[in-house]
């Protein structure tokens, strides 16, 4: 049997922490995916403010949820085996200690983990409009071996609704993990796409994790 794969998703301040419950669900699909979560004190507050979801919902989507001052968690270990890390959404002061390996709390201490350890880093950073310093902050990543994944919708997919559109932005997000999610995520051809309402081709289990609750 094969060992499951370690995912760790980190939620921070910006806005969109749809993103990473989205990516919490869509990873509790697959079988042999084990998240490991950490969130900042400000994702907790924005949970609150975007979304209906208590901290508690949103951290009872993960495997493993740990403190964000916990900096002896596996995580901030390279021995710690991973098959990347997902910040979701990514905020401009979590792109900047990333940057600067100030790695000060879990979050930022598993992402330098992730690429010292030249592991996929994936961070949707969350911003708009975006000054020269985010821009270099960008670039200081990109050039380090991580993944400057911004929340932009692809219309083209044609989605129907908020929920279509955070899942295919979020699967697409996933897929620079290896982890593809069956009909999500990819541009098959006209005609081919799972489009209009992208979020049917969802494991019934991320579709009813929380039934009739709005992200
Ligand atoms: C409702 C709300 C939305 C925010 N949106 C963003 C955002 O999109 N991007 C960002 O960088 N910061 C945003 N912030 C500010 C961050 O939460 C703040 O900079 C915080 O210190 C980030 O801390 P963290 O990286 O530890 O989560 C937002 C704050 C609030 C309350």
């Amino acid at each position: 049997m094969s060992e499951p794969r370690r995912i760790v998703v980190g939620m921070t301040g910006a806005s969109g922490v749809a993103y990473g419950i989205r990516a919490l669900e869509l990873l509790a699909a697959e079988p042999d995916v084990v998240t490991h979560l950490v969130v900042t004190a400000a994702a907790r507050i924005t949970v609150g403010l975007e979304t209906s979801r208590s901290i508690d919902e949103v951290e009872a989507l993960a495997d493993v949820v740990h403190p964000i001052r916990d900096i002896s968690a596996g995580p901030a270990s390279g021995s710690f085996p991973t098959s990347g890390m997902l910040v979701a959404p990514c905020s401009i002061r979590a792109l900047s200690a990333i940057a600067h390996s100030h790695s000060a709390d879990l979050l930022t201490r598993a992402a330098d983990v992730t690429l010292k350890e030249r592991r996929p880093l994936v961070l949707m950073v969350r911003e708009t409009p975006l000054h020269l310093g985010h821009l270099r902050l960008m670039a200081t990543v990109t050039e380090i071996g991580g993944v400057i994944f911004p929340p932009v919708p692809a219309f083209y997919e044609q989605p129907v609704d908020l929920e279509d559109l955070v899942t295919g932005t979020t699967a697409r997000a996933l897929a620079q993990l290896g982890m593809e999610v069956p009909g999500l995520g990819r541009w098959e051809g006209p005609g081919e796409s799972p489009a209009p309402g992208l979020a049917g081709g969802l494991p019934s289990q991320a579709r009813t994790a929380n039934p009739g609750q709005k992200v």
